[in-house]
Parts: C-alpha cells; sequence; structure tokens
C-alpha cells in the first residue's frame, strides 16, 4: 500500500509554509492592534450547534458536513466554519459578562465535503475574527477596515474588491422576500430546476445562481438594498459613511446571498478576478441572533473569515519570489579540527540569535561556498588550517567577496550587522 492524503486534505509543506507565517504574522499584529484576542476551539462540536447556526436548510449543513456518531451515539462534526464555535465558547465563558464588548480571532482547519478544485478544498484554513456584543455600525466598519487594513499590510488589496450589502432585519427580509417571489413567479418557465424549487424554499438563492439564464434574471430583479426598513437603511448608511471616512473601498453588490442562514443587516465578500471560480477570498456580515439562538443573552455581532489557500494562491501571483529567510552566515571549514570548531561556533552563533547554516559531509571548501551562495547567506564564514593556526575566522563578505580577518569573539556583533531576512533561495 502507498500511503497518501484523502481527497480535497493538503499538506502544506516547508516553502509554502513560510508564507503561511507572514500570513498569520500580519493577521496577529493587526488584529492585536485593534483590541482583538485569539481564542482556539476544537475542531468537532455537537452536530446540533452547526445546525442551529448555519441553518438546517443550508448547503453546508444539508451535503457538505462531516457528521459521525461518537461512541456513546451522539452526533459530532467536524466544525465547517469557525463562527459557531467561538460563540458556542462566548456563552459558555460567559464572557459577555466580563465586558461590554469582546473581541475574538482564531485561526484554524475547517471541514466541508465540497467537490475539490482550484482554491476550494475539504479541508481548508480560515482567519476569522468576530465582534461580540455591539450593535453600532462603527463595530461593523471597524471590523471590516481592520480586515481591509490587514489585506492592504500583506500588499493583496490592489488585487481585491469588497463587496457590501446589506441584508436588512427580518421586517426588511420578508417584505423583500415577498417581493422576490412576484418577480421570479412571473419569469418560472425560464428558471432552471433548482430555482425553481428555491422559489418555494429560499428565493433569495436565486439571486446566487450561477447558471447564464437565472443570473440574467437576477439582474432584474428588485435590490434588497432599495427595500431595507428604515432603522436598517439608516445602519446601512453609518456603515457606508464610516468605511468612507477610514478611506475603504468598497462597491454595492446587493446581490450577495451567503450561504449560511445567521446573517442580518451588513454582509460583505472581498473578491479577486485573479483566482477563477473560487473568487471570494474573504466574507462575513453582522449575526445580532445567533448568540440568543444558542442559548446565550441577546448579543449582537458582527464578524468575517479569511480563506487562507485562497489568499496564499493570490499572494503567490503577487509576489512570486521566495519567501525563504536567508541565513546570516554560513560556516565552511577544511578538515576534522576544523569542522569542529566550526560545530561549536554555529551553536554560539545561533545562541545568539542568528540564522547559522552548515553542513557536516566535508565536500570541498569550494561546494561548500557554493552552498552559502545557492542559500543567500549574507557571510561565509571560512575556517581552514592556515585560520586555525592563527586563532582567527576569515568572513566572506558573499556579496561583494572582499575578505577579512576576524577573531571569533567578535563574529557575533560583526554578523548582526548582516544582510540576512526575507528572500529568495536561488536556482533550483
Ligand atoms: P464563508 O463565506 O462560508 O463564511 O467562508 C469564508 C471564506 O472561507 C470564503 O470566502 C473562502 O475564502 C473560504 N472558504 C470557504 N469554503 C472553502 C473551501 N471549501 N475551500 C477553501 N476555502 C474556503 C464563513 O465561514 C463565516 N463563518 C464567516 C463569518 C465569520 N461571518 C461572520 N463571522
Amino acid at each position: 500500500m502507498k500511503a497518501r492524503t484523502i481527497r480535497g486534505f493538503n499538506d502544506i509543506l516547508p516553502e509554502s509554509v513560510k508564507r503561511w507565517h507572514y500570513i498569520e504574522d500580519a493577521a496577529r499584529g493587526v488584529f492585536e492592534r485593534y483590541g482583538f484576542s485569539e481564542i482556539r476551539t476544537p475542531v468537532l462540536e455537537f452536530t446540533e450547534l452547526f445546525q442551529r447556526s448555519i441553518g438546517a436548510a443550508t448547503d453546508i449543513v444539508e451535503k457538505e458536513m462531516y457528521t459521525f456518531d461518537d461512541r456513546d451515539g451522539s452526533s459530532l462534526t467536524l466544525r465547517p466554519e469557525g463562527t459557531a464555535g467561538v460563540v458556542r465558547a462566548f456563552i459558555e465563558h460567559s464572557m459577555g459578562r466580563k465586558s461590554a464588548v469582546t473581541k475574538l480571532y482564531y485561526m484554524g482547519t475547517m471541514y466541508r465535503h465540497e467537490r475539490p478544485q482550484k482554491g476550494r478544498y475539504r479541508a481548508f484554513n480560515q482567519i476569522g475574527a468576530e465582534y461580540l456584543g455591539s450593535d453600532e455600525p462603527y463595530a461593523d466598519a471597524e471590523t471590516i477596515t481592520m480586515l481591509w487594513r490587514f489585506l492592504e499590510e500583506i500588499g493583496l488589496a490592489d488585487a481585491l474588491t469588497l463587496e457590501l450589502s446589506s441584508l436588512g432585519d427580518g421586517e426588511s427580509r420578508a417584505g423583500y422576500k415577498d417581493k422576490l417571489v412576484d418577480y421570479f413567479s412571473a419569469h418560472v418557465n425560464e428558471l432552471c430546476g433548482d430555482c425553481t424549487r428555491r422559489l418555494e424554499e429560499n428565493p433569495l438563492r436565486i439571486l446566487d445562481c450561477k447558471k447564464e439564464r437565472c443570473s440574467a434574471l437576477a439582474e432584474g430583479a428588485p435590490s434588497i438594498l432599495d427595500n431595507l426598513s428604515e432603522e436598517s437603511r439608516r445602519h446601512f448608511e453609518a456603515v457606508m459613511g464610516a468605511l468612507d471616512a477610514t478611506g475603504v473601498p468598497y462597491t454595492l453588490n446587493p446581490r450577495i446571498v451567503r450561504g449560511l442562514d445567521y446573517y442580518c443587516k451588513t454582509v460583505f465578500e472581498i473578491t479577486t478576478a485573479e483566482l477563477g471560480a473560487q473568487n471570494a477570498v474573504a466574507a462575513g456580515g453582522r449575526y445580532d441572533g445567533l448568540v440568543e439562538e444558542l442559548g446565550g443573552k441577546p448579543t449582537p455581532a458582527v464578524g468575517f473569515a479569511v480563506g487562507m489557500e485562497r489568499l496564499i494562491l493570490l499572494l503567490e501571483k503577487v509576489s512570486p519570489e521566495g519567501f525563504d529567510r536567508r541565513p546570516d552566515a554560513f560556516i565552511a571549514y577544511v578538515g576534522e579540527e576544523a569542522k569542529a570548531k566550526a560545530y561549536g561556533l554555529a551553536d554560539e552563533l545561533r545562541r545568539g540569535g542568528l540564522f547559522v547554516e552548515l553542513e557536516y559531509e566535508g565536500r570541498s571548501l569550494k561546494s561548500q561556498l557554493k552552498r552559502a551562495d545557492k542559500l543567500g547567506a549574507g557571510y561565509a564564514v571560512i575556517i581552514g588550517e592556515d585560520e586555525l593556526g592563527r586563532g582567527i575566522v576569515k568572513l566572506r563578505d558573499m556579496e561583494s567577496g572582499t575578505e577579512e580577518d576576524v577573531a571569533p569573539d567578535g563574529l557575533s556583533a560583526r554578523l548582526g550587522k548582516g544582510r540576512g531576512g526575507r528572500g529568495g533561495e536561488k536556482g533550483g
């Protein structure tokens, strides 16, 4: 038997993980500046949590969950998204009692049994944030602004569009649904089979249909933004005003539907034209009823999740150069005695915080220096017989080729000023 992974489940290899670290570090940095703290919740939850939050009639719950019975017969599900677990933890640990608002972020693997293709996997990773306890439009705007600043920081904002809409409150949606049913009923013969069914069950989903005829019909459908209740309209206008104030660019897309049932009012998606069909790299919105639905005190909330794999694909396109860190120094030696010296020196320099490489295969000095060059080392530290005898090492600037004799004691300080850091491995 040749071991292999499960379809839709991927290994993330070391050269790629460097990009993951870059994105995760940026997210932590930005989110913490906005007062968000990390939370880690289990990947397994009771199935009911997702049925009640995401909605029993959604694609995720109906077709995509990895659900199985535990040994005691209780039904468990691998989390298909992060919000439900975070809200459960918020309620279970009475976090709402500790402060008026609670701002949380998370990073982790989610599981959905979808048909795998580029940018769509069965195990995928999200970075998400949830702002609980405020119904203020500023909370929506700040959450969206934070997401946008993070995307700017990793250099991807230019390749992305923030699409914004409002689903309104229950009152807005009920009236709007009636109008949609009226509109699509007049064209029922032109709808695809799925949409004919949706007309009865959830007419909003027709707006999201990818089939050409339905999509063309949806173009002419009434817009939710013209059908908001007074309160929802004011809320949405305030969100737009706050985004305008921070200069976060957005376009209105009244056809954003979202595949999860918990949303109300503000919804948004961050899309790209660079990734084909899987064009949403992030999405979110307000979900004022969810905490109560899961047994907590009524607590308005807003949040988002970013799809890591899609961000990585985009990052590879936008900055194809490597993310490998270059060694500050590569130690090359000649002979057994120098090898022992090199071994000890490497440890000393590493303990001092430097990134140092060397190899023990005893290859020629020329091969070792070639390796140093390939790794993009800032310096080569050379220990030959002559240097051993004189109690010094030779320090070679790999860029200029200049060499100088340095006492091993002074090496750490000398290399500290080196040129290590982000950069690509040269060649293959
Ligand atoms: P979602 O739209 O289902 O929202 O997922 C958010 C993002 O996760 C998507 O925009 C996409 O980038 C990524 N994603 C989803 N499914 C896959 C997949 N099969 N393969 C790769 N990437 C995927 C949520 O999950 C909500 N919990 C977001 C949220 C947080 N709303 C409020 N708070």
